[in-house]
């Protein structure tokens, strides 16, 4: 069968669909126009008035089944239907699909463009684009970082402070939506212990309350964590390590929450978008989460 070429087949089928349609035709025209003459002359009648006599259906099935027919001749000619005869309308799905397309690149490509081709700040003064960026944000991040992106739970960051974790560019807050991210504090607990730890707590305290009277613990803080937080626990965007100094706390900072992050450690992990948005949805969301730029 693999052999036999497509024509044969498709040919094939124009020959089975007509030839079963002309049957079909006779058919319907010998029910009314041959049947009663025939048989209304050979049925033999059995009582008085009762015959076999063979009836047809009303006549206002005749007609549909006539409308039927014809309807079925028009679409075989304008729509693919008899083999490989694609109709004399050439409609195909993947035409349709195309037409679709095109459709669509023509209406969205101008608002493509726009937010490709303006900066953050024409983004960010257009109410229209941030009203959209708003619905994406509230689809894909409300669950974590809270419909307003204030953060919730202390696990998920806020957002919309002055505090970032991997930087405020447009590049970095875009890097954070397409890549993600992956936070890792290793715990401290081994290393320095328990000591160690309430130690640099209270150092860790010192720096975010800006109290430089308290140097317990600033000498392990130096050696163990400056490489990460920085000298004066400024933070450093490259790693995702936190500015230590600024009181604001993703994971909190009473004692609980600090003796968790820095005995045990911690790591936040931020999702990937690449294969949920596309460049325009991430471009958007950079532009509604990047402290407004001035003009
Ligand atoms: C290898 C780099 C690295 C080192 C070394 C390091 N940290 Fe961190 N630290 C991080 C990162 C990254 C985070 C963010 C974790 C997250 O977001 O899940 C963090 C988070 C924290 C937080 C939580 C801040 C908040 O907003 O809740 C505290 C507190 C902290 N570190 C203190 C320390 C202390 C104290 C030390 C030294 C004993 C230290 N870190 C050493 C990388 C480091
Ligand atoms: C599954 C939960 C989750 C979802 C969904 C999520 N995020 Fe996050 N996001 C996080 C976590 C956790 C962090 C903090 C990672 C860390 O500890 O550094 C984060 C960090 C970020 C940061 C970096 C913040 C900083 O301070 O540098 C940005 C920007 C961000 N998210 C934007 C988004 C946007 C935009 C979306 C929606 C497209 C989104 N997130 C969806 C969990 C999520």
């Amino acid at each position: 069968m693999a052999d036999m070429p497509t024509d044969f087949w498709a040919g094939w089928i124009m020959v089975l669909t007509i030839v079963s349609l002309m049957g079909f035709v006779w058919l319907v025209y010998s029910i009314y126009f041959l049947a009663n003459k025939q048989k209304q002359e050979e049925s033999p009648i059995w009582d008085e008035t009762l015959s076999e006599d063979a009836h047809p259906a009303p006549m206002w099935w005749f007609w549909l089944t006539l409308i039927a027919l014809v309807l079925t001749v028009v679409y075989l000619i304008l729509y693919p239907g008899l083999g490989s005869f694609s109709g004399t309308l050439k409609w195909s799905q993947h035409g349709r699909l195309d037409h679709s397309m095109s459709h669509y690149q023509k209406s969205f490509s101008p608002k493509r463009n726009y937010v490709l081709n303006r900066t953050i700040s024409e983004l960010q003064a257009n109410h229209v684009i941030m009203e959209s960026a708003q619905r994406i944000f509230e689809q894909n991040c409300a669950a974590c970082h809270g419909v307003n992106g204030k953060g919730q739970a202390s696990m998920f960051p806020n957002l919309k402070d002055s505090d970032w974790q991997w930087g405020s560019s447009e590049e970095a807050i875009w890097q954070s939506i397409k890549h993600g991210r992956r936070a890792i504090m290793v715990g401290w607990k081994d290393a320095i212990g328990d000591e160690g730890v309430s130690e640099v707590i209270n150092y860790v305290k010192a720096l975010s309350s800006n109290d430089h009277t308290n140097d317990q613990g600033k000498e392990i803080f130096q050696q163990n964590c400056a490489a990460c937080h920085g000298l004066q626990g400024e933070g450093n965007p490259v790693l995702g390590a936190p500015n230590l100094t600024d009181d604001i706390w993703l994971y909190g900072d009473s004692d609980d929450a600090l003796i968790q992050t820095i005995a045990y450690g911690r790591e936040g992990v931020m999702p990937s978008f690449d294969k949920r948005l596309d460049e325009i949805q991430i471009r958007m969301l950079t532009a509604l989460l990047m402290p407004v730029v001035e003009q």
